[in-house]
């Protein structure tokens, strides 16, 4: 039985059901233009869009304060999150002003920052966004990417990390 069929879905319906798609975590990351600090933000809501030309998409909520800071960079960083990196997620969830304490990475071709520890990364531009509702759609274009062989991804299911059985 659905547990609702009315149309006024309330906020805790629609992350239960929404919960229940399992997906990777990523850190969108920049150096801020100002001063080069580094500046990034967890996302999950992260899929490919087209493979000629490269697109990828992710969704930003309205409130983001680290968004506005990084869609200004030339380049940002797309890191697929390796299932280590609970921890940095989290932090990289938080309105913490210094994320980026201990954190160790390297940069791509362009000058974003590559998480130690990511499994893959992307470095790419806005090629589109689109208003929706209480977020942005960033379409972006991926310029340079690299993956690892070996490395688990992080994963999240109903609010939760874990890792993929063996
Ligand atoms: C696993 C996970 C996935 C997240 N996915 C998204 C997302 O897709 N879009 C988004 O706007 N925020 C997402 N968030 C929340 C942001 O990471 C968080 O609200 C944001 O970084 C707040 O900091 P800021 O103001 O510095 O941007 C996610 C958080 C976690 C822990």
């Amino acid at each position: 039985m659905p547990s609702s069929l009315s149309t006024d879905i309330s906020q805790e319906e629609f992350r239960a059901t929404l919960g229940r798609f399992t997906t990777g975590v990523v850190a969108v990351t920049a150096l801020r233009e100002r001063d080069s600090v580094p500046v990034g933000l967890a996302v999950n809501s992260f899929t490919s869009v087209s493979l000629a030309p490269a697109l990828v998409l992710f969704c930003v909520s309205k409130g983001s304060t680290s968004w506005p800071q990084i869609r200004t960079a030339d380049h940002f960083c797309i890191n697929i999150l390796g299932e280590h990196q609970q921890d940095l997620s989290s932090r990289l969830a938080t309105r913490d002003t210094d994320k980026f304490r201990g954190v160790r990475w390297t940069a791509t071709p362009g000058g974003a920052p590559v998480l130690d520890g990511a499994i893959g990364w992307l470095e790419c531009s806005v090629e589109t966004e689109y208003e929706a509702g209480d977020h942005d759609v960033i379409i972006s274009r991926v310029h340079v990417l690299s993956s690892r062989d070996d490395g688990a991804p992080l994963v999240f299911y109903r609010g939760s990390y874990g890792r993929l059985a063996a």
